[in-house]
């Protein structure tokens, strides 16, 4: 993979996206960035009130829009994506497309035991309603794993533990 390849994380709510983007940052010397916080910020907005204020399809055309943004004009850098994200048009313009799988009832498990639990939930309207929330990871799980290059387990592993995997299989790319 060329160095000024972006690395694009996708999987579902709560699988890591964020934490091993910036785990890789570090590792990789690279910036990183998200595409919740990037809509955030441009709207000034929380993802929650976007939602409850725009609705969830206007949401979606904030994505699709920041996927066209970010194919032109973002380079070298890792990127962390909303859990609906990898649905865009053309997400392997991007760059590197990595997926972070994990089951649903691990990444629930794993939530509700992390310090900042209420928050975690608090934050994802889609999380709201959790039988809903488990049909939506199962119709996901099939598109993440064909849009992805890269698939990574990352049950029951650390975030160090996850960004040491890509790094290496990264660097075999290389050779
Ligand atoms: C969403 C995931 C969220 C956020 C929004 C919708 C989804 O991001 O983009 O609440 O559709 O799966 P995280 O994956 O970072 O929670």
């Amino acid at each position: 993979m060329k160095s000024s390849h972006n690395i694009v994380l996708i999987g579902f709510m709560g699988a890591g996206k964020g934490s091993v983007a910036r785990e890789l940052a570090q590792n990789l010397d690279r910036f990183n960035v998200d595409t919740d916080d990037m809509i955030e910020s441009s709207l000034n907005m929380k993802i929650r009130e976007i939602f409850s204020e725009f609705g969830e399809t206007h949401f979606r055309a904030l994505e699709k829009n920041l996927a066209k943004f970010l194919a032109k004009n973002l380079k070298n850098a890792i990127i962390s994506t909303g859990g609906g994200f990898a649905m865009v048009k053309g997400l392997n313009k991007i760059g590197k497309v990595i997926y972070l799988k994990a089951s649903f009832d691990c990444i629930i498990e794993r939530m509700r035991n992390s310090e900042n639990a209420e928050k975690k939930f608090a934050k994802r309207p889609l999380l709201n309603d959790l039988d809903k929330a488990r049909e939506l990871h199962k119709s996901r799980e099939k598109i993440y794993e064909k849009k992805a290059d890269i698939i990574i387990n990352v049950e029951n592993k650390t975030i160090k533990q996850i960004a040491k995997e890509i790094k290496k299989i990264l660097n075999k790319e290389k050779d």
